[in-house]
Parts: C-alpha cells; structure tokens; sequence
C-alpha cells in the first residue's frame, strides 16, 4: 500500500489503487492534473504535481483546503487547543458551520470531525448539517502532514462547483482524474457525500464529457465501481477492471472484494 499523505479520510478514497491509478498520470506526461471531484484528493496528494487545478461540490470541503493553503499553522494551532472526546466531538458538530465567522476555526471544526467521525464519511441531513457520529479512533494530522498538504496546496487552484463547471476549464497539456460517487440503482453505498446526490443523467454528463476530453485530445482517468453504468461510461474506452478492498455501507469490519472499472482514453 501506498504511504498515506491525504489530510482529510474520506469514504470511498482510492489511496489503495494510488500506485496503479499514478501510472496513467505519469504515461499522460501532461503539465497540469485536474480532480473535478477531488475529496480527501488522494492521488493528487500522492502524485505531488506542480500545478493542479482541485475541485468538489462540497463548500465546507474547498473552504477548508483554501484555509489550510493559506494558514496551515492557524488552523493547527486551533485544533490542538481541543480535547479529543466524544463531548467535543458532539458539541463541535451541533454548530453550524455557516454562523461561524471565523474560516480558521470553520476549517478546523471540518477536519476535526472529518479525523473523529465514523470511516470519513460526509453526510448532511436535510437542513445541509453534518450528521455523521463519532467514529473512536481518530486523530490529527501530524505538522508535517499539514505543512506538506499546505505546499501542495499551494500549486493548485480550488474550484467549488460540480463537475460540469470544472471540466469547462480544462485545457490541453491536462490530464483528468474523475472518481465520481456511485449511482448505481439499488445500491446506496457511498452516494451521500452531499444532499444533490448522483444521479443517472449526471452519469450521462460524465460520459459526454468523456468523449468531449477524447476528442480535444486530453488524457483522463475514470474510476467507477463494477456495474451496468460502468460499462456504459466504458464504451470507446480502454478499460480494466481490477480488485479492491471495500467497506459496505462505511463499516470497516464489514469489508468485502469488489470490482472496479479504470476506464481511459490512453493505453497504459
Ligand atoms: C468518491 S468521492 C472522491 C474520492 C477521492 N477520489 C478521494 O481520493 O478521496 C466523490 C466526491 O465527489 C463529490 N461530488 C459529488 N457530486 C459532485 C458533483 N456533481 N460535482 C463535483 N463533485 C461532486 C463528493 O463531494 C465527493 O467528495
């Protein structure tokens, strides 16, 4: 397994795959990587590419990196001034991000209850409040953890938009890393990463996006989970289909072998 440089746990990270998914970012020989559903951004993490353009539908998480970028030592220091409970953790969850006028300390309740909660997941209820509980075995990120991701954050651009808007500003010398949340129907796992969930017509935006980026002749990688919506984003592409470890519905102890389509546009 690769070493572990993400900052932030996220459900449905690839830091498994990270020295298979690398090969094609290598093979593309492209200037700049651009991750327009980056979560905790594991790849870009691992890759360390010097100019990157990084973005998600998640507010809290953009704001969060851009205040790591900007102050990481703030934002730290914040955070080692609280307590590691259960009592925290919940008190710092009942708050609600958007009345905290601080974007140090907003940042530092993000990554505290993303490193406290259970397996990384995000979830939102209805009114946009995260709702995950405490998850036991977390931690903080190490200085040399934040003072690196702050570094690398420093040679990306952080977009927060959906993917439709962050593709309109790819150019050639490229190279698109997608892992999109599953939309297979009937299996709800990993698909509450925000309340607009992943719908089958997004699916269908993805893979003309796909086709648009073939013909602008622009390298990228697609990661979806083995199913009918995996062929369909496939089709006109290479693909491979490999093995990973996965947790069901988030549980740790309930992980089982599940299959995975990497589908590109180059042959690696
Ligand atoms: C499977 S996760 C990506 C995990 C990532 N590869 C990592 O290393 O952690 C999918 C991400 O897509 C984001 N997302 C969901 N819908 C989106 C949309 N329409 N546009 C952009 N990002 C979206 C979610 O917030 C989530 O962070």
């Amino acid at each position: 397994m690769a070493a572990n440089y993400t900052i932030l746990r996220w459900a449905g990270s690839k830091r498994q795959l990270v020295p298979l998914l690398s090969s094609y970012w290598r093979a593309s020989q492209s200037k700049r990587y651009v991750e327009p559903f980056a979560g905790s951004a594991c790849l870009f993490f691992n890759v360390a590419p010097k100019e990157a353009l990084l973005a998600d539908i998640n507010l809290e998480l953009i704001a969060t990196y851009r205040q790591i970028k900007k102050d990481w030592k703030g934002v730290l220091a914040i955070l080692e001034e609280l307590d590691q409970s259960k009592q925290t953790y919940y008190s710092l969850r009942s708050l609600d991000s958007k009345k905290i006028n601080n974007p140090l300390v907003r940042a530092a309740r993000f990554v505290y209850l993303n490193r406290f909660c259970f397996n990384g997941l995000y979830r939102t209820n209805q009114s946009g409040q995260f709702n995950v509980p405490y998850g036991k075995t977390g931690s903080i990120p190490s200085e040399l953890v934040f003072s690196r991701s702050s570094k690398l954050l420093k040679r990306a651009h952080l977009l927060a938009a959906d993917f439709d808007e962050t593709l309109r500003y790819v150019r050639k010398g490229d190279f698109v890393y997608m892992d999109p949340p599953f939309s297979v129907h009937n299996k709800n796992i990993f698909t509450d990463y925000d309340s607009s969930k992943f719908d089958f017509k997004k699916l269908i935006r993805l893979r003309k996006w796909m086709r648009r980026l073939s013909r602008m002749r622009i390298p990228f990688l697609v990661s979806y989970l083995e199913s009918n919506e995996a062929k369909m984003l496939s089709e006109g592409f290479y693909k491979r289909i490999i093995s990973v470890r996965r947790s069901i519905a988030g549980f740790s102890s309930n992980r089982k072998a599940a299959r995975e389509f990497l589908i590109s546009n180059i042959l690696v």
